[in-house]
C-alpha cells in the first residue's frame, strides 16, 4: 500500500498528504510552535523540506508576537487560527475562560497516524477502510488552559479528496466555553479565484451562483435549525478561467445539517481564508472537565479538471464511503408516492387500487405520504401521534402493508417524526417538549411546532412510536419530511447555561433517531426530506439512501435544481419524479416524455394519479419504467458531467459515462423556443477518444443507427439539427420541437469497429 502521509520529523516536523491527485502540506512554526499552512493544490513530489513554500513579509503596521521581531500572526498562512491574537482575520476556534477573556494560544505537541479512520458515535462521518485512506491526527494544546485540540485529517487513496475535523477535549480541572468551532480552515496565498455555491428558497433549491471574490467577509450560513432551502452547505473556490471541464476547483462540503457557516475571507494581502463549520452564531457550548466537543466533517475535494471533476471527487466519495447502501430492493426502486395524487383525501380503497394498478404499470415500491395518522385531513394537527387513522385505513397499517405486499410490490410510508401538533396525546402529556419559552410568543410553522429533541426523552419516545407501526408491518421505506424551521430558540429541558447548545444538540437527536431506526431496521430504505430539499446534505446522506430534493415537480424547473446540485450530489440520490399536469406547482404543461426525461437523471418515480391516465398514458408510463430500469445501473454508477447549463442557456445538457466508458447517456433539453435559431452542437465528455459508438435515440424511431468516434463526439459533438438535404417535403412538412422539448441519447462502444 502506498504512502500517503510524509512527515520530516524534528523538533517542527513538516507533514505532507499527497495520493498523487492533490497535495497539502503544512508545517510547525519555530517563533510560535503553531501551525502554517503551506500548500494545497495539484500533486507534488514529498521533499525532505518545504522552507521555500515560506512567504512571509515582515509588515510595518503588525503587531508582533511577543520577543519576536518577525513574527505576526497576520501575514501568516494559518492552518487552525485562534481568536485574540496578532491575526485579525476570523478564528477557527474562540474559546471563553473562566476569566472572561478569550485569548487562545493552541501549540503543537505531536501526531498520529492510523490507516483508515476513527469513528463517531455522535454524527455522521464518511467511512473509510484501512485501505481506503489514511489518517493523521495532530495534536495540539492550549497554552491557557488543559483543552487538547485534535485536528483530523483523512486522506483518500483513490479520489483527491482530504477529509477534516477537529476534536476539543477539556483535560482541566475548570469547565470552558467554546463559543466558535469550525471544522477546518484553510488560507489560500492568493484571491484569484471565483466563488460558487448553491442558494435557493422552498422549491428553488440548489440554484446556482459564480461570483469574484471581494475583499473581505462573504459567508452562506443557517441559522434555522436546518441547513436549509436557502443555502447548501457547499462552496468552491475557483480559477476564473475553469469551467465545467478544464482548470483548478477546490469544493468544500461539509457533512452537518444544522445552522452552518461557510466563510470567505480576503485579506488585505489578498490571502483567502475558507472556513466552515457549525455556525458559530448563537453557539455557545458548555464544555465540563473531562468532556469532549467533536466538530461535524468537512469534505474536501480538489480538481484540476474543471468543476465536472471537483463534483465527480464528491459523487464518488459519497456513493462509496457515505451512502447506506443497504436496502430490500436489488436495485433503485422506481416508486410510486401519494401525496400529489391524494394530498390528505384518500381511503384503503383507494391506495389499493393505485397500488394494484402500479403493480400492474411495473412500480417497485408504493409509497403511502403524509395524512395516514391521527386524524390528519389537512396539515393542522396529528403530528406525533403516529397512530393509524381507522377511518381511512380500517384495518390499519399492518393489513394495508401486507395486502400491498401480497400484490407483489414494496410498501413504504411517511412520517415527520421531528414534530408535534396540539391535538396529540404527546402535546397533552408534555407540552414543555416543543422548542419555545413557555412565557414568550412561540411561532408556529404549517401549525406545527418542534420537538426539543435534545431531550433524549422526546428521542426515545418518538423512536417507540415509530418501531411499533415499522414493527408491526411490512414497511420497506420510510420518507422521513421535516416542514418547519426553528424559530423561538429556547429548551425547557436544557439548563440555562446550556441554551446555546440547543441548535447543535437537536441536529445530534436528530442523529440518535436515524441511527436508533437504522440499527433496530437495518435494511429500511430512507428518503430524506424538508419540505423538499431543505435539509440536502451529506449528513442526511449518511442515513438516507436518497433525499427528496424539492416539492417543485416541474420538469423545467427541476432542470436548474437538479444541475445546481450535482455540483456535490451524486445524482442516485435526487428524488425526481414525473408529476401531474398542469404542475401542481407553476401550472407548467410538459410532455409526458419530458418530465420522464428529467427525472431519468435522479432517482426516478411518479407522483401523480395514475388511476386517471389514459391507456395510452399508462402504456407510456410501462415504458418510462422499462427504460429506466433498462439504463439506471449506468445512471446511478456512471460519471456525471454538466455539458450546458440552465443558468446561461435555454437549451441544458448532461451526460452519464460508465466507468469502463463502454456506455453512456445523454439528456438534452429545450426549455426555450426560437424561430430560424442557430445550429446547436452539445460537445460531450469523458468517451473514450479511439472508441466507435453506436448513438441511438431513445423514444424515437429510426431507420439506422448513426456510429460516431468518441474524439469526434466531444470535439464536434450532438449535432442537433438534422440535415434535410434532397428532403425539402420532410423539411417543411417537419414537427416543430416546441418550448418544452427534450431527446435522451444512448451510446454504446460497437464491438467491431
Ligand atoms: C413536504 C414534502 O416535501 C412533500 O413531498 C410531502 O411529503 C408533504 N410535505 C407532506 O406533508
Amino acid at each position: 500500500m502506498s504512502q500517503m502521509i510524509f512527515i520530516n520529523e524534528g523538533q517542527y516536523p513538516s507533514f505532507h498528504l499527497t495520493n498523487g491527485k492533490l497535495s497539502y502540506i503544512f508545517h510547525v512554526l519555530e517563533s510560535t510552535q503553531t501551525l502554517e499552512q503551506l500548500y494545497y493544490g495539484a500533486a507534488i513530489k514529498p521533499r525532505d523540506n518545504y522552507d521555500y513554500l515560506i512567504e512571509r513579509e515582515v509588515r510595518p503596521s503588525n503587531n508582533l508576537y511577543q520577543d519576536t521581531h518577525t513574527t505576526s500572526f497576520e501575514h501568516i498562512k494559518q492552518e487552525f487560527p485562534v481568536y485574540g491574537t496578532t491575526d485579525f482575520r476570523y478564528p477557527a476556534i474562540e474559546i471563553a475562560y473562566p476569566d472572561g477573556d478569550h485569548i487562545s494560544h493552541l501549540s503543537y505537541v505531536g501526531y498520529t497516524q492510523l490507516s483508515g479512520k476513527q469513528t463517531s458515535n455522535l454524527q455522521p462521518m464518511l467511512r473509510a477502510g484501512e485501505e481506503d485512506a489514511a489518517t493523521l491526527i495532530i495534536h495540539l494544546k492550549d497554552n491557557y488552559s488543559q483543552a487538547a485540540i485534535d485536528l483530523h485529517y483523512t486522506i483518500y487513496r483513490e479520489q483527491a479528496v482530504i477529509v477534516r475535523r477537529v476534536v476539543v477535549h477539556n483535560r482541566g480541572e475548570e469547565s470552558l466555553r467554546l463559543k466558535r468551532l469550525l471544522s477546518m480552515s484553510i488560507d489560500f496565498p492568493h484571491d484569484d479565484f471565483e466563488l460558487l455555491h448553491l442558494y435557493g428558497a422552498w422549491a428553488r433549491e440548489t440554484h446556482l451562483e459564480r461570483k469574484p471574490l471581494i475583499k473581505g467577509v462573504q459567508n452562506f450560513s443557517s441559522t434555522r435549525g436546518a441547513s436549509s432551502h436557502a443555502h447548501n452547505p457547499f462552496l468552491a473556490l475557483v480559477a476564473p478561467n475553469t469551467s465545467e471541464h478544464q482548470g483548478e476547483a477546490f469544493g468544500f462540503s461539509l457533512v452537518y445539517s444544522g445552522n452552518f457557516l461557510s466563510q470567505i475571507e480576503v485579506d488585505t494581502y489578498h490571502v483567502t481564508r475558507v472556513s466552515m463549520g457549525i455556525n458559530p452564531f448563537q453557539f455557545d457550548w458548555y464544555l465540563d472537565t473531562g468532556e469532549s466537543f467533536e466538530s461535524p466533517e468537512v469534505v474536501m475535494a480538489y480538481s484540476s479538471k474543471g468543476l465536472n471533476g471537483m463534483s465527480q471527487q464528491f459523487h464518488d466519495i459519497y456513493r462509496q464511503q457515505l451512502l447506506h447502501n443497504e436496502t430490500p430492493f436489488e436495485k433503485a426502486p422506481v416508486l410510486l408516492n401519494s401525496w400529489e395524487a391524494n394530498y390528505f383525501d384518500f381511503d384503503e380503497k383507494k391506495l389499493l387500487e393505485q397500488a394494484q394498478l402500479s403493480k400492474d404499470l411495473g412500480f417497485d415500491l408504493f409509497v403511502l405520504d403524509d395524512g395516514w395518522f391521527g386524524k390528519r385531513d389537512s396539515d393542522n394537527g396529528s403530528l406525533g401521534n403516529w397512530t393509524t387513522d381507522l377511518d381511512k385505513i380500517p384495518q390499519g397499517i399492518r393489513s394495508l402493508a401486507s395486502n400491498i405486499q401480497a400484490m407483489g410490490i414494496h410498501f413504504g410510508l411517511w412520517f415527520e417524526p421531528e414534530m408535534l401538533s396540539v391535538d396529540t396525546p404527546v402535546y397533552q402529556a408534555h407540552p414543555e417538549w416543543i422548542i419555545g419559552h413557555p412565557n414568550k410568543n412561540i411561532s408556529h410553522g404549517r401549525n406545527q411546532f418542534v420537538l426539543d429533541f435534545s431531550n433524549p426523552d422526546v428521542v426515545a419516545n418518538i423512536f417507540e412510536q415509530m418501531s411499533q407501526i415499522l414493527g408491526s408491518a411490512e414497511i420497506d421505506y420510510i420518507k422521513w419530511d421535516m416542514n418547519r424551521y426553528i424559530s423561538e430558540p429556547f429548551s425547557n429541558f436544557l439548563k440555562k447555561h446550556q441554551q446555546g447548545e440547543l441548535f447543535h444538540r437537536y441536529i445530534l437527536g436528530v442523529y440518535d433517531l436515524l441511527d436508533r431506526i437504522r440499527k433496530a431496521f437495518p435494511a429500511v430504505f430512507i428518503e430524506t426530506c424538508a419540505g423538499g430539499g431543505g435539509r440536502y446534505d451529506p449528513a442526511m446522506l449518511f442515513y438516507a439512501n436518497q433525499n427528496w430534493i424539492s416539492d417543485d415537480t416541474d420538469a423545467i424547473e427541476r432542470l436548474k435544481i437538479q444541475y445546481g446540485a450535482s455540483m456535490v450530489y451524486p445524482i442516485s440520490t435526487m428524488g425526481s419524479h414525473v408529476s401531474e399536469i398542469p404542475n401542481h406547482q407553476v401550472g407548467r404543461i410538459t410532455s409526458l416524455k419530458m418530465r420522464k426525461d428529467v427525472a431519468l437523471f435522479g432517482t426516478f418515480g411518479y407522483e401523480l394519479d395514475i388511476m386517471k391516465l389514459s391507456d395510452a398514458d399508462r402504456e407510456e408510463v410501462r415504458q418510462q419504467i422499462n427504460q429506466f430500469n433498462q439504463y439506471q445501473s449506468l445512471l446511478h454508477h456512471g460519471d456525471f458531467y454538466r455539458l450546458n447549463s440552465p443558468f446561461e442557456a435555454g437549451l441544458t445538457a448532461w451526460m452519464v459515462v460508465s466507468k469502463d466508458q463502454s456506455e453512456a447517456i445523454v439528456g438534452v433539453y429545450q426549455s426555450q423556443a426560437s424561430a430560424n435559431s442557430a445550429y446547436e452542437r452539445i460537445q460531450l465528455a469523458g468517451l473514450a477518444s479511439d472508441q466507435a459508438y453506436e448513438l441511438l435515440e431513445l423514444d424515437h424511431e429510426s431507420k439506422d443507427i448513426p456510429v460516431r468516434y468518441g474524439d469526434d463526439l466531444m470535439a464536434i459533438g450532438l449535432i442537433l439539427n438534422e440535415n434535410f438535404t434532397g428532403r425539402a417535403d420532410e423539411y417543411w412538412g417537419r414537427e416543430k420541437a416546441g418550448e418544452y422539448h427534450s431527446r435522451v441519447f444512448y451510446l454504446k462502444t460497437k464491438k467491431d469497429k
